[in-house]
């Protein structure tokens, strides 16, 4: 059997569906990579920064991971622009689709969030509204949001900061997209984890200044 034996899919029998579902977790499973050729296109969108896109991307999760964040926050460090290449107006939105099955709430909510929270940066400069975000102020991931911004969003546009190449980071996203999809044990709803945790920081200082 090289393809299904239907034109409709209500005509579709289990043999069919069967064979589609092998087919489906055989290309989910090169998600990953796809996303990390994905990343490489970043380098091409968005010209006027002193950084490229790639380049902001590369350097947020440079922070995150000399902070010490874990595993979670990095890739979502990463990976939080990658809509821009398909979705310039909602690029949060599109980011935090990517990564939701895979990553805890707390850094979904954080990605898909982060375009209005960055407002705060320069929405005077633009004429939106720099305070969009005062709008989820009861949520539990406010702080959090806040604090991605401050430290990894908008500080990485810094072209003499030493950030780790995309090779670095390729097994950290493979790692993840290696997951089972919404395993509660990973989503863990409504639990927060700090973006900075001194004992992974300093288990990674030895690497955290790239020559
Ligand atoms: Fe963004
Ligand atoms: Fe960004």
């Amino acid at each position: 059997m090289e393809t299904v034996k239907f034109t409709q899919m209500k005509d579709g029998d289990h043999e069919d569906y069967a064979f589609l579902t092998a087919h489906e977790i055989e290309y989910a499973a090169g998600t990953a990579d796809r996303l990390l050729a994905a990343m490489v296109e970043l380098d091409k969108s968005l010209s006027g920064y002193k950084v490229t896109r790639l380049g902001h991307s590369l350097q947020a999760a440079t922070r995150a991971w000399n902070a010490g964040a874990d595993i979670d926050w990095v890739v979502s460090a990463l990976l939080h622009d990658i809509g821009d290449i398909y979705a310039p107006y909602n690029h949060d939105e599109y980011a935090a689709a990517i990564i939701r099955p895979f990553v805890r709430e707390q850094c979904a909510w954080v990605v898909e969030k982060h375009g209005d929270f960055q407002l705060v940066y320069y929405g005077e400069h633009v004429g939106a509204n720099p305070h969009k975000r005062d709008a989820f102020r009861d949520n539990a991931y406010f702080d959090d949001c806040v604090e991605f911004c401050e430290r990894w969003d908008q500080a990485s546009f810094d072209p003499e900061y030493a950030t780790r190449p995309l090779e670095f980071f390729a097994p950290m996203v493979r790692e993840v997209f290696a997951r089972r999809t919404y395993d509660p044990a990973i989503i863990r709803t409504a639990q927060r984890e700090p973006l900075s945790s001194v004992a992974l920081q300093a288990s990674r200082a030895e690497f955290s200044h790239p020559s």
